[in-house]
C-alpha cells in the first residue's frame, strides 16, 4: 500500500506517518529525514542538499527523486510505504508515478492534513529544529504555497485526496486518519 502524507510544514506529517506506518505494518519514508541524515553523514547528497534544507528551500527535483527511488528499492519497502514530504512539486509527482508504474504499483490515497498557519508556527517554534526559526518557517510556508499546494488539485483530479483536520491531540488526528484509511478499504 502506498499512502502519501501531504500538507504544509509542521502539520504533523512525520508524527502521523510514523503512527500510520506502525498501524499498517509498513515502513515510513521521510525525504526531510533522509536529507538530514545525509547532511549529518556528509554524503554527496548531503553536501548538495545542505544549502537548500538550511534555508527552507526545496532540494532540486532530480536529486530528491533519486533519493526516493534508491530508498524504495530497499526490501524494507516491499510491502508498501507511507511517504512523508514527497512529492512536493509537479515534477516529483510525475517522477513518483513513473517510478511506481515500472513496478506495477499505484498510490492508494493522499492524506492532506489541514492546520492553520498560526498553529503551525507555534508548533514549529516549540520544536526548535535547526530550520524552525521564524524566518525559515515563513520561507518554508511560502515555498509550500507556491510549489507544493498546487498538487492538491492534481491528487483531487486523480480521486486520491482525503482532507483530514490536523488540529487536536495527536491521537485525535491519528484516529481520523485511520478511519479514513479503513473506509477507503
Ligand atoms: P521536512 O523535514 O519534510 O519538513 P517540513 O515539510 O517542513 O515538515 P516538518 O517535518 O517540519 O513537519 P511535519 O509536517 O512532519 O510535522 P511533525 O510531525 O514534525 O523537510 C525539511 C526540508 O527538507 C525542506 O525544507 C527541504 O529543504 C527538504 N525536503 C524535504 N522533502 C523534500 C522534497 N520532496 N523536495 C525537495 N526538498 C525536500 O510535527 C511538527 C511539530 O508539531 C512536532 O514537534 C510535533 O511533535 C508537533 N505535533 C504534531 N502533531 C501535533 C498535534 N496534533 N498537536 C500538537 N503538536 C503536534
Ligand atoms: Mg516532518
Amino acid at each position: 500500500m502506498i499512502v502519501i502524507l501531504f500538507g504544509a510544514p509542521g502539520v504533523g506529517k512525520g508524527t502521523q506517518a510514523q503512527i500510520l506506518a506502525d498501524n499498517l505494518g509498513i515502513a515510513h519514508l521521510s525525504t526531510g529525514d533522509a536529507f538530514r541524515e545525509a547532511i549529518r553523514g556528509k554524503t554527496e547528497v548531503g553536501l548538495l542538499a545542505k544549502h537548500y534544507v538550511d534555508g527552507g528551500h526545496l532540494v532540486p527535483d532530480d536529486v530528491t527523486a533519486r533519493v526516493v527511488e534508491e530508498a524504495m528499492a530497499n526490501p524494507t519497502y516491499s510491502k508498501g510505504v507511507i511517504l512523508d514530504g514527497f512529492p512536493r512539486t509537479q515534477n516529483q509527482a510525475q517522477a513518483l508515478e513513473t517510478m511506481l508504474a515500472k513496478s506495477g504499483k499505484v498510490i492508494h490515497m493522499v492524506i492532506n492534513l489541514d492546520v492553520e498557519n498560526d498553529i503551525i508556527v507555534q508548533r514549529l517554534l516549540a520544536r526548535g529544529r535547526a530550520d524552525d526559526t521564524e524566518e525559515i518557517i515563513n520561507n518554508r510556508l511560502s515555498v509550500y504555497q507556491q510549489e507544493t499546494a498546487p498538487l492538491i488539485k492534481h491528487f483531487m483530479d486523480l480521486g486520491l485526496l482525503v482532507h483530514i483536520n490536523g488540529i487536536g491531540t495527536i491521537t485525535d488526528v491519528s484516529d481520523r486518519i485511520l478511519s479514513a484509511v479503513i473506509s477507503k478499504g
